[in-house]
């Protein structure tokens, strides 16, 4: 990784670990390169990016359901998609340092995203050659020629060593979705044009994984296969895309401007799709895709008929039709998300005399939705904000913070993103020379502009829903 590029998203990865978002994997055994862990912060936005999906893309819409399919795959599924044959990357080896890399990706580093698309080896080698590019790490020119490397991880299935049969965890959960869409057709019955969404992991053996959580070897899909009729499928690749994008913007608050929308061109588009955009952010590095939503014809369903011999047509019962179903792609990484909304909420602000990190994370993204912090920890302010914590804590994911000065807990909340700090002081209970005026009041710190507000406490619990939105 470029220098450059370490400094810029260096700060987010170490408030990810100071703040318990996300660990490097297998730590104290000295790690193992590009595994990470997510810890209690991280795994509440994880889950939390996972539901509004799901929400969004199946529960809330009458046309989509959900499944969840296997990891472990017939490898002929393989096979018949195109993984075995084809999913592979252009590596090159520099002779002198001896490091890995992609070639493609030099290439588009100097030549822009899509610069390789219809190229084969032989081309990509003579790019590389013409274009003097030179190895990141040492800096010389000395390539061997591009080769196929590919990137599904294999391992084997059965209790005898050697003797297992050789099978692939899955690279995309998407095959699972057409390889099951026999059986969802036939037991459950949507009528066409509908969808069927899946979350679940995938594993690629990326020659050059980086840039923190942005490519990893372990990591989650949310992929989205729309089955409609052959000749609607351009309209319905419209319709996800805005679709896609609007989520973005409008329930997950991502900044507009750093969005947007990239067609691939006709020479970059896969043989079988008549339509590919990805949806891209700027990361601190530059930038790179978020989401690819493609129109895939019919490509995968006929490969799984020819393959399996089984009929993957659908009969359209209105008009007595019978074909095989085109579908439209949206397929978006988690973690990729997260890291677009990590990076989207971060500001480093200067104050008066002082400064603050903030993940501006819109509530219902953010881990904790409200941290209930008692002025001091003893007495009945302890206990009235041990009482508002309990109750609050059936609703949402609440946090209680007694620690350290009231100054310090609401930059620790501050940087994980809690939309909401309710603080308990003398006057809420009366303790002490108090204001009676106040008495039954808690101070109600919003995230953002920092101002407070003095709210009754049986008026609590609906200033914050009204205020959160969830
Ligand atoms: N079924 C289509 C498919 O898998 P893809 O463009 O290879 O298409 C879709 O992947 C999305 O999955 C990407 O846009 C990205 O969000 C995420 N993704 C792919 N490879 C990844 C990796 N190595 N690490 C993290 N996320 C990845």
């Amino acid at each position: 990784m470029a220098k450059k590029v370490q400094d810029a998203l260096k700060d987010i990865i170490s408030l990810c670990k100071r703040r318990g978002f996300i660990f490097p994997g297998s730590e104290i055994y000295d790690g193992l390169a590009n595994t990470w862990d997510y810890g209690p912060y991280g795994v509440e936005l994880k889950r939390n990016i996972k539901n509004l999906w799901w929400k969004k893309f199946v529960t809330s819409r009458k046309d989509v359901v959900g499944l969840d399919s296997s990891i472990l795959l017939n490898p002929n599924v393989w096979v018949a998609s195109g993984h075995v044959g084809n999913f592979s990357d252009p590596l090159v080896d520099c002779l002198d340092c001896h490091e890995r890399f992609r070639a493609d990706h030099l290439l588009e580093d100097k030549l822009g995203e899509g610069c390789c698309a219809g190229k084969n080896f032989d081309e990509i080698h003579d790019m590389m050659v013409e274009n003097k590019i030179e190895c990141p790490t040492c800096g010389k020119i000395n390539w061997t020629k591009p080769r196929a490397f590919n990137l599904m991880f294999r391992t084997e299935i059965g209790v005898i060593e050697g003797e297992g049969s050789k099978v692939y965890l899955r690279p995309e959960t998407a095959q699972g979705i057409f390889v099951d869409f026999r059986n969802i057709v036939d037991n459950v019955r949507p009528r066409i044009p509908f969808g069927v969404g899946q979350i679940g992991k995938s594993f690629r053996n990326e020659i050059t994984p980086g840039n923190f959580i942005f490519r990893t070897r372990e990591f989650e899909q949310m992929e989205l296969e729309f089955f409609c009729e052959p000749g609607t499928e351009l309209d319905w690749y419209n319709f996800w895309r805005k679709y896609c994008f609007d989520w973005l913007v409008n329930d997950l608050s991502v900044n507009k401007e750093k969005l947007r929308l990239r067609e691939h061109a006709k020479e970059e588009l896969s043989h079988y799709s008549n339509g590919t955009t990805d949806v891209e952010y700027e990361f601190p590095f530059g930038w790179g895709e978020l989401w690819g939503i493609a129109s895939r014809t019919n490509f995968d369903l006929t490969q799984h008929q020819n393959q399996s011999k089984v009929k993957q047509e659908y009969i359209d019962p209105v008009q007595n039709k019978r074909y095989i179903p085109y579908v439209v792609e949206p397929s978006l990484g988690v973690e990729r998300l997260l890291l677009v909304l990590l990076c989207d909420a971060y500001e480093v602000q200067k104050l008066e005399n002082d400064e603050r990190t903030v993940l501006h994370f819109d509530p219902k993204v953010a881990p904790v939705k409200v941290a209930v912090l008692p002025l001091v920890k003893k007495g009945q302010v302890k206990a009235k904000a041990e009482e508002l914590y309990e109750k609050l804590l059936g609703r949402w994911n609440v946090e209680y913070d007694e620690t350290q000065s009231i100054g310090k807990r609401y930059r620790r909340q501050d940087e994980l993103g809690t939309p909401f700090c309710v603080t308990v002081d003398f006057d809420t209970v009366g303790e002490g020379e108090s204001d009676p005026a106040k008495l039954g009041f808690v101070t109600v710190r919003e995230r953002d502009s920092m101002k407070q507000e003095l709210v009754k406490i049986d008026e609590l619990e609906a200033y914050l829903a009204a205020k959160l939105g969830c």
